[in-house]
């Protein structure tokens, strides 16, 4: 897979401003606005996959929450930023924890999602083998994936310059750190990647820099 994960000192960075960004209430509009509507439709593929227990590995304040939980049998949210945003719904829960030390038995869950928050895990392999480790059906990825050497030059001038811009307009002028991705990204693997260890690349937009990994787990 390359490098596993982000070194502390960036992992840090990236939480700061993800907290920041869910307190200020401005992290989904500037979604929007840098994928060009693109998240949430994908977002939406990924709920129309799970079913019965799910473990949300990242959820952040993800405003897909409450559907998620509305439509299975039980959500568990798991991240390290405690955010606001909360579903109401009584089979909702909220657990502070990192994927790479995970509070869950073997197979406590039907699957594990992970949409946008893989790319920022310090540790990937870890990360991976805890949400196998507790699903009993699969895995479910979405996120950037590193592209071909080709399109790495309009890849990086995309999330170098544009994508920071347009989140800045988008959250009304604020301090997002919006150029954090681009590192992030850098230390992705690519989408094909997953199919070598046992995964089904199920949807690719930008030729495959933003994916849906599926990975079943026997
Ligand atoms: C870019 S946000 C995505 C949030 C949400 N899933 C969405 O689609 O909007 C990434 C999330 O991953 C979380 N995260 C970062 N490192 C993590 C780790 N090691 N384990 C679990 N979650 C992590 C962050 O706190 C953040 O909430």
């Amino acid at each position: 897979m390359g490098p596993s994960g982000l070194p502390l000192d960036l992992w840090l960075r990236v939480e700061r401003t993800l907290g920041y960004l869910f307190n200020e209430a401005v992290y989904e509009r500037a979604n929007t606005a840098m994928s060009l509507g693109t998240h949430g439709a994908l977002r939406r593929v990924v709920l129309g996959l799970v079913y019965g227990r799910v473990l949300d590995v990242g959820c952040g304040d993800g405003v897909y929450l409450t559907q998620l939980a509305s439509r299975t049998e039980e959500v568990v949210c798991l991240d390290p930023l405690p955010a606001r945003n909360h579903s109401a719904l009584p089979n909702f829960h909220r657990v502070v924890a990192v994927a790479e030390y995970m509070p869950f038995r073997d197979k406590s869950f039907d699957f594990a999602t992970a949409m946008f928050s893989f790319r920022d895990f310090m540790d990937k392999a870890l990360g991976l083998f805890n949400m196998r480790r507790v699903s009993k059906r699969g895995v479910v990825i979405l996120d950037l994936f590193s592209t071909s050497p080709y399109l790495r030059p309009a890849v990086t001038f995309y999330f170098g310059y544009i994508a920071p811009a347009m989140g800045f307009v988008a959250s009304g002028g604020r301090r997002g750190r919006w150029e954090l991705i681009l590192p992030t990204l850098l230390l992705m693997p690519r989408a094909d990647f997953f199919k070598r260890i046992g995964g089904v690349i199920i949807a690719r937009r930008g030729l495959g820099l933003v994916s849906i990994v599926y990975l079943p787990v026997n």
